[in-house]
């Protein structure tokens, strides 16, 4: 079977910029295609195996389940009580209750349903160059030409604003002036164009597809502020950055406040489909029973799933690993950079990672055919990155496993070392 014939022909949801590999099986940091080429692996899927890939404990749980019960709808469950409770513990005492569905865009629906309700307004403040799911309720708010262009009309009343974008802010690469345009262009928006129905403001702690942009803490205070200010709720996207991708448990614990309502998935059940909208009882109290709920939401192999994942990241104290290496990473890309002569910026939160791809530094000009040509070069060297992202397509993304070994680490450090040198 070829990547073709696997992939191409089969799968149009393939990604676009993916390498040319057809994965057979997968191994805590390592991959092997169907051919037995070893790779090793800075996806972590798409940050979904945070705990490395076929983890054994979780796949023993898997495994037991699954031999016991799979499916019971939304009758009670004990493995699926255990798993709110749980989240709900580790998201702290501004949350009280979790609702389990199944994929992060199901999650953002469910999120920007409930802020709707419990606040009897209609209108979302989103922001530009946010991802936050395909389905149209999630490209509604998302701000890429990659889900909005092929979409048609999307959800009416949602407003965007500016996300800080320092690279590429036009006014330059002043933090505090980013974030201060960022927000006046808010009010701004709220003032006039808004009917003054803000139910709820949507975004990213840092901008997953949409480059790997890290934005100052102050933006999200800022964004706080406003939502106390004018009755909107805070809804924070951690679908990606969640369960110590960011180098906490929760990215909003590094931010300085606390969201309304938290939407998570990807890393929660370590490749199985889980997610979740956590928020206070007040908050649900809005939507009756029967309103939220799927097939497959919290379903028992998935929540088993979740609770041997969380299991292993609290004992081996995963999060923390994440801020100490995750920072190591930086560092070292950043103190190579002058050796990299197309790379003109390389940021990071956590183990979350986006090198931006430029003709010139000096100009900025965008480059993603060397951002695509850099995936495929990698995948040659026995390293796997994320295809390219950001709204301009050259952003190099990569998001090791939080337990990836040191030696695996600095092995792959000096492949993505090569690429970026020739890129
Ligand atoms: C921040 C963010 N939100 C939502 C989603 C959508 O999740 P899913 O693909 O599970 O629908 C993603 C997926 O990449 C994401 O990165």
């Amino acid at each position: 079977m070829t990547a073709e014939t696997s992939q191409s022909t089969f799968e149009p949801a393939r990604a676009r910029g993916h390498s040319e590999i057809v994965w057979d099986h997968a191994l805590g940091s390592e991959v092997w295609d169907t051919e037995g080429k070893k790779y090793i692996d800075f996806t972590s899927g798409v940050l979904v195996t945070n705990i490395g890939h076929a983890h054994p404990e979780v796949a023993a749980a898997v495994a037991a389940q699954a031999a016991r019960l799979t499916n019971c709808y939304d009758f009670p469950q004990p493995l699926r009580a255990q798993l709110a409770e749980r989240l709900v513990g580790l998201a702290g005492p501004d949350f009280e209750q979790a609702a389990l569905f199944t994929t992060g865009a199901e999650a953002i629906d469910a999120a920007l349903r409930t802020a709707r309700a419990a606040t009897d307004r209609f209108e979302f403040v989103a922001f530009m160059h946010g991802f936050h799911g395909r389905s149209f309720t999630a490209a509604s708010v998302g701000g890429l030409q990659t889900t909005r262009s092929s979409a048609g009309p999307l959800l009416p009343g949602v407003l965007f604003a500016p996300y800080p974008y320092l690279y590429r802010d036009p006014l330059g690469e002043d933090s505090a002036q980013s974030v201060d345009i960022a927000i006046a262009y808010l009010e701004m928006m709220a003032d006039t164009v808004s009917t003054g129905s803000i139910a709820a403001v949507i975004a990213e702690p840092y901008l997953g597809s949409g480059g790997g942009v890290v934005p100052p803490r102050e933006f999200f205070q800022r964004i706080r502020a406003f939502c106390d200010e004018r009755g909107a709720l805070m809804i924070l996207d951690e679908v990606q950055s969640g369960f110590g991708r960011a180098g906490s448990w929760f990215a909003y614990q590094q931010l300085g406040i606390v969201p309304d309502i938290l939407v998570v998935a990807k890393g929660i059940a370590n490749g199985l489909p889980l997610s979740a909208v956590l928020a206070r009882e007040e908050t649900f109290a809005a939507m009756p029973p029967g309103t939220l709920g799927s097939t497959y939401g919290g379903n028992p192999v998935s929540s088993a799933a979740a609770l041997a994942t969380l299991n292993v990241l609290e004992r081996d104290a995963l999060p923390e690993r994440a801020a100490q290496v995750g920072g190591y990473m930086l560092d070292w890309l950043r103190e190579r950079q002058d050796g990299f002569p197309h790379v003109g910026d390389i940021r990071g939160m956590g183990m979350s990672f986006g090198i931006e791809l430029v003709e010139d530094k000096a100009t900025k000009a965008p480059a993603p055919d060397r951002a695509l040509a850099a995936v495929s070069a990698a995948a040659r060297e026995g390293l796997l990155v994320l295809p390219p992202s950001g709204n301009l397509g050259n952003v190099l993304r990569m998001a090791p496993a939080l337990n990836i070994p040191d030696d695996l680490l600095q092995q792959g450090l000096l492949r993505l070392e090569k690429v970026l040198s020739e890129a």
